[in-house]
């Protein structure tokens, strides 16, 4: 294992803040990841995976510990429903265009999300009505200094709206090595009720439509409101939509009444954030090269050289005024790397 001193960590993560680790090493086997978990002549360890939901506001002051586990496994065959595992390293979007390839079928409308699929639980990403969790058997994990091999169940997951264990009481704590998910062979359960997608196929004549049809259109969806991070520097969503009470909710919507929602429950409401933002006048809007995408307000973008610290203050520039404006507090959704 080769470990690197004063490491640009610019492609390792999407949004292309040009940050520097102090120390970086990159892993490809369960093995190495113990041995360099258990080096103490590098007390501070930060790891990393696909780097498409953090934002780094400062240089690491520490071994950046970058997972490459790589491998996709068929696990079991039963009825009608198969078990994959796939690596903690193996791209997300790569892992869900084997799994449509082999006709398996799930994540389809997860098509296209950044990032890697030992990454993915700690988010529990979600797209187009459907979550990770919807899909997920279970993780393979190490603890960081036991070093002990532990499964985490769904249940042990603690998934909620981009929220999990792992970002909670389990955080820092663990380093996820593989991903377990049950998907069905046949007879799927498709999931077009969201407008855009049933939009999308019609586009295309498309009546029934396949697995492969509604990654492609939710592929298309993607492409056409989300930025490239390989051409635009950026972390998908940065805020996550604020989930508000019944009477609050009510008061908002008798003033604008023209606001998108969704109802998540008897007594609470979700408001897109990409709407508040768009209202509050950010939409498109660039300070410097930190900007705000001109096709989705929810996303942040670095037009180039921005630093973590501009994107920050870019961030609570837009709190206050949504705050201001609304009376609702948004919350990043990314990992700020403080
Ligand atoms: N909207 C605006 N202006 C904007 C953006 C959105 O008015 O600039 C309105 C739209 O017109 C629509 C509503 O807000 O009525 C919702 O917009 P959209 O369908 O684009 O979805 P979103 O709520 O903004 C969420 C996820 C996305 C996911 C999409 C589709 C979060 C934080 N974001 O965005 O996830 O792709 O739904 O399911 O939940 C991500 O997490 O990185 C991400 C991209």
């Amino acid at each position: 294992m080769l470990i690197q001193e004063n490491f640009s960590l610019k492609d390792y993560n999407t949004f292309g803040i040009a940050a520097k680790a102090k120390f970086f090493v990159e892993i490809k086997s369960v093995a190495e990841l113990k041995a360099i978990l258990a080096n103490q002549d590098y007390p501070n360890k930060f790891i990393l995976g696909g780097g498409s939901n953090m934002l780094i506001t400062k240089d690491i002051d520490a071994l950046v510990i970058y997972i490459n586990l790589k491998g996709i496994q068929l696990v079991s065959k039963e009825g009608e429903t198969v078990t994959v595992k796939a690596m903690a390293g193996e791209n997300w979007h790569k892992f869900v265009l084997w799994t449509l390839e082999n006709g398996y079928g799930g994540l389809e409308n997860m098509s296209l999300i950044p990032g890697n699929t030992g990454t993915a639980p700690i988010q529990n990403i979600g797209a187009y009505g459907v979550e990770l969790k919807d899909c997920f058997v279970n993780c393979e994990a190490i603890h960081r200094s036991s070093l002990e091999t532990k499964i985490f169940s769904k249940t042990d997951c603690q998934f909620g709206y981009r929220e999990s264990f792992f970002k909670n009481e389990g955080k820092n704590q663990y380093v996820i090595t593989s991903v377990t998910f049950k998907l069905s062979t046949k007879n799927h359960t498709l999931n077009t009720s969201y407008g855009a997608i049933e939009a999308e196929l019609a586009k295309s004549n498309i009546t029934a439509p396949t697995i492969k049809d509604i990654s492609n259109a939710v592929i298309a969806i993607r492409n056409s409101k989300l930025p490239d991070p390989k051409e635009i520097g950026n972390s998908g969503s940065f805020f996550k939509n604020p989930v508000v009470p019944k009477a609050s909710f009510e008061m908002f919507l008798e003033k604008n009444p023209e606001a998108p929602y969704y109802k998540v429950s008897e007594g609470a409401y979700k408001i897109p954030a990409g709407w508040l933002i768009e209202q509050c006048g950010f939409k498109g809007k660039r300070f410097g090269d930190a900007g705000v995408h001109d096709k989705q307000a929810l996303v942040l973008v670095n037009y180039g050289s921005a630093t973590g610290a501009e994107i920050l203050e870019l961030a609570k520039k837009i709190i206050n005024k949504v705050d201001h404006t609304f009376g609702i507090k948004i919350k990043p959704e990314v990992n700020l790397i403080k």
